[in-house]
């Protein structure tokens, strides 16, 4: 029987491209970067599985392209780059990566928090400048951690992650979610249900950790920026889009906050129009899950999903149980 055709729309850590091409027809992308719309459309064609990235999109008009696709197996936890409702229609199922990246991606959100409300990204500017000229007492002054109050928006694994390492730091933690945990589950991770409007007034930080849909996008806009206290910091781990970046860009400017913490952009890799100017803003590519032991469990447990369709196995991590139905 003829072995089943996967592309990989991407390089990945070795481990997980070994275990596909154990007992797979294995093509990866060539060129380090993503592929280009065109070259995505030309490897779709005539494979039986796609190992996918978040900068991948995957619609409708794509999967037309291949009548005969059987999986799409994301590198992320986030699919917000899937039509999910594409791929169901055409009984394809999709899986995606939760779990393993939890506790990288919240070191990642507390680096940024750390990191903007010290200013360790502005000194170490002026450090390597040259500016640095012995100790002073108005030298970069930032603002404190501990004892502050954390809102977290978006409690699922990651929220809870990052709820857990604000013990550390003597913080209360307040968090809005759609869904508000127990009060049992509340009380064991020692965190405060706050509505919506009452978590922006009273956080000394927020941080975000919703997925990226119709409801998110630009959760946090003009409005909410003025709400939030003229000494606080906004973090985004999550998706660019849930943070309407060009009114942040202006709240930046006008210090209406202190400070935020980046990791993800409306339009990635593309910033808006002034951000990359200012100082009060810690800005990384996209790196909330790049630890080396992290991407390679991400690869492993995609090619897990994807491997699982072909021997006719669950998939372990399926986002659309309904598309094999
Ligand atoms: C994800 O998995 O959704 C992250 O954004 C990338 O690791």
């Amino acid at each position: 029987m003829d072995k089943q055709k996967v592309y990989v729309t991407r390089r990945l850590p070795d481990k997980a491209l070994h275990m596909i091409a154990a007992e797979c027809d294995l093509e990866v992308n060539p060129h380090d970067r993503a592929l280009t719309r065109a070259e995505l459309e030309a490897a779709v064609q005539g494979i039986d599985g796609l190992l996918c990235l978040l900068t991948d999109r995957i619609d409708g008009p794509l999967l037309d392209l291949n009548p005969n696709l059987k999986v799409v197996a994301n590198y992320a936890v986030g699919f917000d780059n899937i039509d999910v409702a594409a791929c169901t229609e055409r009984g394809i199922p999709v899986s995606n990566t939760p779990g393993v990246l939890t506790d990288t991606t919240a070191d990642l959100a507390w680096t940024l928090l750390m990191a903007v409300a010290r200013r360790v990204v502005e000194g170490d500017k002026f450090t390597r400048a040259g500016k640095f000229k012995g100790w002073g007492p108005m030298m970069l002054l930032g603002g404190d951690v501990y004892r502050k109050t954390i809102g977290i928006i978006g409690m699922g694994n990651i929220g809870k992650a990052v709820a857990r390492r604000a013990s550390g730091f003597d913080m209360q933690v307040i968090y809005y979610a759609a869904h508000p945990l127990s009060k049992e589950e509340e009380q064991r991770l020692g965190i405060h249900y706050k509505k919506f409007d009452d978590l922006i007034r009273d956080a000394d930080f927020i941080s975000l950790h919703v997925p990226l849909n119709p409801a998110t996008k630009h959760l946090i806009g003009e409005r909410e920026l003025k709400m939030m206290k003229e000494t606080a910091y906004l973090i985004n781990t999550a998706r660019g889009p849930v943070i309407d970046e060009k009114a942040l860009v202006k709240a930046l400017q006008n210090k209406v906050i202190a400070g935020a913490g980046l990791d993800v952009f409306e339009n990635e890799p593309v910033l808006a129009s002034g951000l990359d100017q200012l100082d009060n803003v810690v800005i990384v590519p996209h790196i909330a899950s790049a630890s080396v032991e992290t991407r390679t469990k991400m690869a492993v447990m995609a090619a897990e999903n994807l491997l699982a369709r072909f021997r006719g196995e669950k998939m372990p991590n399926l986002v659309n149980p309904e598309a094999l139905r």
